[in-house]
């Protein structure tokens, strides 16, 4: 039970095969109080379904491009019940880009495709951070966010997304010098590709698991499990010495060359 007695905001379920369901499920198991947010109406009974299965879990609407909708979230953290007002921990699990931009040749992006990936996937996390920062103050908060080997590597298909996952890495090490005074860290986990409702729109996806699968250290996928609780351990305060850093959750695919 390292994370008995925090609350934490989880960004990102889509469905039962969203990451940041497997990050909220660790988070539960480890004794986390757990808000969960849904984008739109569309998935609000999905999510809620999910929700109920967790005892004590609530869930809020929230389209991360409305300033007014994440204004109204925060005010509902500021006056909660439960473990107090404020937030120890904030997962953000929040990609987008459209699918025209995930296939061919990445020379062919649009300035719009770009804006659109870039503020989605990547200025979120920066407006959300800024938004609950004061909820965390004094209690050891804990940003931990979703990224891809394609911030650091050309990976066929993943185009528009490298670079935004690029700009979120880049944003972890920013936000975590920020806030590095207040006591609040930020940090990334890398995974490795796992069949979402995302990854299905990247061309040429299942390719990419058979090839992890064959070429990893620990020749398998990864699974939402071994994400969550290395999330689980980002949050918690057993990494308080660790800020700033991409984590990755790939069967060790990362290290591998020819
Ligand atoms: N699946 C993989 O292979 C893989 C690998 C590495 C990293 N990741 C990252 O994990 C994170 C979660 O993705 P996933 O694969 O679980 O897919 P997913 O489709 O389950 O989750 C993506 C989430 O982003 C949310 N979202 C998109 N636009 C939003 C908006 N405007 N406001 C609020 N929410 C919005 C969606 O509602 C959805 O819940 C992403 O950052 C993704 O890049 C995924």
């Amino acid at each position: 039970m390292i994370l008995k007695g925090k609350r934490a905001l989880v960004v990102g379920v889509a469905n039962k095969r969203s990451l940041a369901w497997g990050v909220a499920q660790s988070l539960a198991r480890e004794g986390a109080e757990l808000f969960l947010t849904y984008q739109s109406d569309r998935l609000e009974k999905g999510v809620k379904d999910l929700a109920d299965t967790i005892p004590g879990t609530k869930t809020l609407m929230c389209d991360v491009m409305s300033e007014a909708q994440v204004g109204a979230m925060v005010d509902k953290l500021k006056h909660g019940h439960g473990h107090g007002a404020g937030l120890d921990i904030l997962v953000h699990a929040v990609v987008y880009a459209r699918q025209e931009d995930l296939e061919g040749e990445f020379k062919n992006v649009t300035q719009e495709g770009w804006n659109t990936a870039l503020d989605v996937s990547a200025f979120s996390l920066v407006s959300l951070t800024r938004a609950v920062a004061p909820l965390m103050e004094g209690r050891h908060g804990s940003i931990v966010t979703l990224s891809f080997l394609g911030a650091t590597r050309a990976v066929m298909n993943y185009n528009i997304m490298g670079v935004a996952k690029a700009a979120l890495e880049a944003s972890v090490r920013y936000l975590a010098s920020d806030l590095g005074p207040k006591g609040i860290r930020v940090n990334a986990v890398s995974a490795g590709p796992v069949r979402t409702l995302s990854a299905a729109g990247i061309t040429g996806f299942s390719k990419m698991l058979d090839h992890v699968q064959e070429r990893a250290p620990l020749r398998r996928n990864v699974d939402q499990g071994q994400v969550g609780d290395a999330a689980a351990f980002l949050a918690s305060d057993l990494s308080r010495g660790i800020t700033g850093h991409v984590l990755f959750v790939d069967s060790g695919y990362n290290i591998i060359g020819v």
